[in-house]
């Protein structure tokens, strides 16, 4: 058929724009969706007992035991399958080898295995390492000089801090630290100690990101200006062939799910290890990305709702089976209505 239009003759064939007409017709066409299922919960925990919401990400809270536990019944009523609990431990209770990690009344593992007592069935993922624990926020342990993060010392840290999470009731473990080799070693000694049911979701390829400044707020782990930085360990955000290096070392060691951490602004990474490997991908929406939307809508500059509901559409849409994000509950409510 011709059309006239504006005295001119148009011949168009391929207008892409008829399957967008209508919003049922938008939804029969629809190729990417987010699911309850999708949504991995993070909480940070502390041994205090009231709540302290941290500025730089709205919403968001150090939460008592009790108020963690309250979040854990929120997420399994939301459907929300699995929470990942970061603990904020006083300053008083680091040093620089982060001992207090293996502390085994420690509120981490008081956490989780009071989570486990009262939701058996909601996934409790516990991060392996140091940073929480340590005076100067390392995820490790630095050497004699103070010059570097050590690695093998560190990974052997990691390994018990591992086991005892396991032991707390940890379902997965999640090591966070990006030192070498840890995950065939956590892999070796879980199933050492018996906990050969005990899961892995590597932080494979995680970014040396300036994106992780408001997590640092809520756990109290800044570096400082003149100290050792997490880019001696952490990927340099310019490189995207050594994400798949790095998580096809993991997938070899025994990683039973690999992480991209931040996901937003690296949602090439996501889709390049989609196509790498098989096994399940997880991706961390981090602290800042979620500040950020936060912040402009705040200003009225976007649309809250909108903007969060894309930028996690754009996470799966580019290859993640999973999304640990802050908005989890918020989404789920929105999904289930
Ligand atoms: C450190 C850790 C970080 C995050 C999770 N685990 C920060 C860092 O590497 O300094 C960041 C998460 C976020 O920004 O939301 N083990």
């Amino acid at each position: 058929m011709r059309l006239q239009g504006d005295g001119v003759d148009l011949s168009i064939l391929q207008r892409p724009r008829r399957i967008r007409r209508s919003e049922n017709l938008r939804r029969l066409v629809r190729e990417t969706r987010l699911h309850t299922e999708d949504l991995i919960w993070p909480l940070f925990v502390h041994a205090i007992d009231t709540d302290h919401p941290v500025e730089s990400m709205p919403g968001v809270s150090r939460r008592s035991l009790d108020s963690l536990l309250a979040a854990c019944e929120e997420a399994q009523q939301l459907g929300i399958p699995a929470v990942a609990i970061f603990p904020c431990i006083e300053g008083s209770l680091k040093n620089t080898k982060g001992t207090y990690a293996h502390k085994d009344s420690n509120i981490l593992y008081r956490a989780v295995r009071e989570i486990k007592k009262r939701f058996p069935e909601l996934l409790v993922i516990a991060d392996v390492a140091l940073d929480p624990y340590t005076s100067h926020g390392h995820d490790g342990i630095l050497s004699e000089d103070g010059d570097s993060v050590e690695n093998d010392t560190t990974v052997e840290a990691l390994c018990r801090l591992a086991v005892q999470e396991a032991a707390a009731g940890a379902d997965i473990v999640a090591p966070s630290d990006m030192m070498d080799g840890r995950v065939g070693e956590i892999r070796r000694a879980l199933d050492a100690a018996g906990f050969h049911e005990t899961a892995i979701m590597s932080y494979a390829a995680k970014y040396s990101s300036a994106y992780y400044g408001p997590f640092r707020d809520a756990v109290g782990s800044q570096i400082g200006k003149d100290a050792i930085s997490k880019a001696t360990y952490q990927m340099d955000p310019a490189n995207a062939l050594e994400a798949i290096s790095e998580v096809l070392l993991d997938v070899e060691q025994g990683a039973d799910i690999v992480m991209v951490k931040p996901a937003g602004p690296y949602l090439d990474i996501i889709r390049s290890v989609r196509d790498a490997v098989t096994i399940p991908l997880a991706a961390y929406q981090v602290s800042g990305e979620y500040a950020q939307i936060h912040a402009a809508a705040k200003l009225g500059w976007l649309d809250y709702e909108r903007t969060r509901d894309e930028s996690l559409l754009a996470i799966k849409r580019a290859g993640a089976d999973m999304i640990l994000t802050y908005f989890a509950p918020e989404v789920a409510a929105r999904l289930r209505n």
